[in-house]
């Protein structure tokens, strides 16, 4: 049985494109059943809708407090019989409360080499221009496990990408997400889903 999995974005979504472009090669042992969004109008989720997978939205300020949010986050979850959650491009942290509750089973996709930019206050652009700023010549991304410290989970892939002369905070974006994430994120999905069996 392909294991069930929720994806969770808030934004563009080329990461939740890239996984619904890999089901039936790359990944095989899993399957995309849920796109769950924290921003209204999201453009990820008319990837999903074209892709034929159910979409919810869910809002903190609607909810008015993260332990509602995350509640409601779990009810939904539950309700589609989720395994595995994917964390692609999800610009919300998760409490203790949440992740503690799917160990092992939260994946993240990050745009840097962690244990570098990364954290609290590094996402999206603003990690690519810290690298940038800081002036290193090798970035890459990371997927890894979602535990209760920010981006500090058990890594499960990196790929290396460089940082190349001129490059603006979108032009290195771009080239990480083409040489590593799309790639990366795929990859460790279906390794996470082929690991469990029959969990
Ligand atoms: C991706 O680069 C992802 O790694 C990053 O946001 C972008 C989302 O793009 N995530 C983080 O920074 C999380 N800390 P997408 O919506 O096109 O997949």
């Amino acid at each position: 049985m392909k294991k069930r999995i929720a994806v969770l974005v808030s934004g563009g979504g080329t990461n939740l494109q890239a996984l619904i472009d890999a089901q039936g090669s790359t990944l095989n042992s899993g399957e995309i059943v849920l796109v769950i969004t924290n921003v209204a109008g999201a453009y990820a989720l008319e990837r999903a809708k074209k892709a034929g997978i159910a979409t919810e939205t869910v809002l903190k300020k609607e909810l008015g407090s993260q332990a509602a949010f995350e509640e409601k986050l779990v009810e939904i979850l539950e309700t589609h019989g989720i395994d595995i959650i994917i964390l692609a491009g999800f610009m919300t942290i998760l409490t203790e409360n949440f992740t503690s509750r799917y160990p092992k089973r939260i994946l993240n996709v990050h745009p840097s080499l962690i244990p570098s930019f990364c954290g609290e206050g590094f996402y999206g652009l603003r990690v690519h221009q810290a690298a940038l700023d800081y002036g290193v010549k090798v970035t890459g991304a990371t997927v890894h496990f979602v535990n209760e410290l920010c981006d500090g989970g058990e890594i499960i892939a990196q790929k290396a990408v460089p940082v190349l002369p001129g490059d603006t905070p979108e032009i290195l974006q771009r080239r990480v997400m083409e040489q590593a994430e799309w790639i990366l994120l795929p990859q460790a999905a279906e390794t996470v889903c082929a690991s469990l069996g029959g969990k």
